[in-house]
């Protein structure tokens, strides 16, 4: 699949649910309205659904969330999705809040998940209760714990917020290295009506970056994975540093992804609206027609994402495609 600029499509995110236990501040409002459960894909939507991509060139597939692990056995999912790596799938991974990781860290690399990317905003107790709105770090923690005892590489994502855990950057990076998991940082993206103000939120990563050079031996990395970020190797512990820069530094000339709602609702880019409906084309069409409106969606796919942090790109919450 080859978007109108060229860009080759084969990474896709499927978010599995917009659902989630946690509240955080930078990505949805303390009273949400959920989709209902009714118009969400099956699993076995889900799974017909990823087949197609598939055999259309998609290689590597991240489930997301809201939390994906929250929704009802998640599980049946991504062990038929793991079957196809090796056999079609290069990579499955999985964006989650690690709050349900206790459970599931096992059965996920059973079913031949290798890597999963964490969300973990601060190391004090109190302040992540802040951040998430009801989250328990103890939780989290136990998790990631499980997580790497299970075989999992943890990468941590870090919101970098200004005035909130601007002054964690060097305990995370410290506490991630001697864990061995690597840690990006992320500059927040306006999306959806939240309550907390971005605009006085937003911190420029190349502020930090500056920052943490004086006490951190950090090396341009070589490494990429197929994200937005620009790595780092960090010497004093040889994990990386990454860095994803929506608002500083644009990264959209090399995409190579679409994004899916759990309602199969198909989007372009994360920060416009431009969509395909593939739900009732998935119930009633067809392979043959879910290709036909994939191509819809690449033939008007935008060229980059063009945010303003004092008004949302779109009313929907980061939650409905998981980032
Ligand atoms: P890997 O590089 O495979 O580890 O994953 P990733 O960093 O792409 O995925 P993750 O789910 O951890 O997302 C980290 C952050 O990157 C989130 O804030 C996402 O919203 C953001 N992100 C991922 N892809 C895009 C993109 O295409 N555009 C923009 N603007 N942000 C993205
Ligand atoms: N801007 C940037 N990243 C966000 N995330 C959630 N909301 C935002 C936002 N407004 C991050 C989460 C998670 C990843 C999928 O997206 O922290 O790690
Ligand atoms: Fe849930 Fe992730 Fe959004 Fe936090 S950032 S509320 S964990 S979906």
């Amino acid at each position: 699949m080859v978007d109108s600029f060229g860009r080759r499509i084969s990474y896709v995110r499927l978010s599995v649910t917009d659902r989630c236990d946690l509240r955080c501040r930078y990505c949805m409002a303390e009273r949400m309205t959920f989709m209902p459960r009714r118009d969400l894909l099956s699993y076995e939507e889900m799974l017909a659904l990823a087949h197609v991509l598939i055999e259309r060139g998609v290689r590597r597939i991240r489930l997301t969330g809201g939390e994906p692990l929250v929704r009802r056995d998640v599980m049946w999912l991504i062990d038929r999705l793991g079957a196809r790596i090796g056999s079609g799938l290069d990579e499955l991974t999985l964006t989650t809040n690690g709050t349900q990781l206790a459970h599931h860290a096992r059965a996920l690399f059973d079913a031949g998940v290798r890597r999963i990317n964490v969300s973990l905003d601060s190391l004090d107790p109190e302040r992540f209760a802040y951040i998430t709105r009801r989250g328990d770090l103890g939780q989290v923690l136990g998790g990631i714990q499980t997580a790497a005892e299970a075989g999992l590489a943890i990468k941590i994502n870090m919101m970098a917020l200004a005035g909130v855990n601007e002054d964690e950057f060097d305990a995370m990076l410290a506490w991630c290295g001697t864990r061995g998991f690597d840690l990006t940082l992320i500059e927040t993206m306006p999306l959806g009506e939240v309550e907390d103000h971005r605009p006085e939120r937003y911190l420029a990563l190349d502020t930090v970056l500056a920052h943490l050079q004086q006490g951190w031996t950090l090396t341009a990395s070589m490494h990429r994975t197929s994200g937005p970020a620009r790595y780092y190797d960090v010497g004093e512990s040889g994990i990386r540093l990454g860095l994803i820069t929506p608002m500083s530094h644009n990264f959209c000339a090399g995409c190579n992804r679409i994004r899916i709602a759990a309602t199969g609702t198909v989007y372009g880019c994360l920060g416009h609206d431009q969509k395909v409906e593939l739900r009732d084309i998935l119930r009633d069409g067809g392979p043959v027609a879910v290709a036909a409106a994939l191509d819809r969606l690449l033939g008007g796919k935008p060229e980059r994402h063009q945010f303003d942090l004092s008004r949302p790109a779109s009313t929907r919450h980061m939650s409905v495609t998981g980032g």
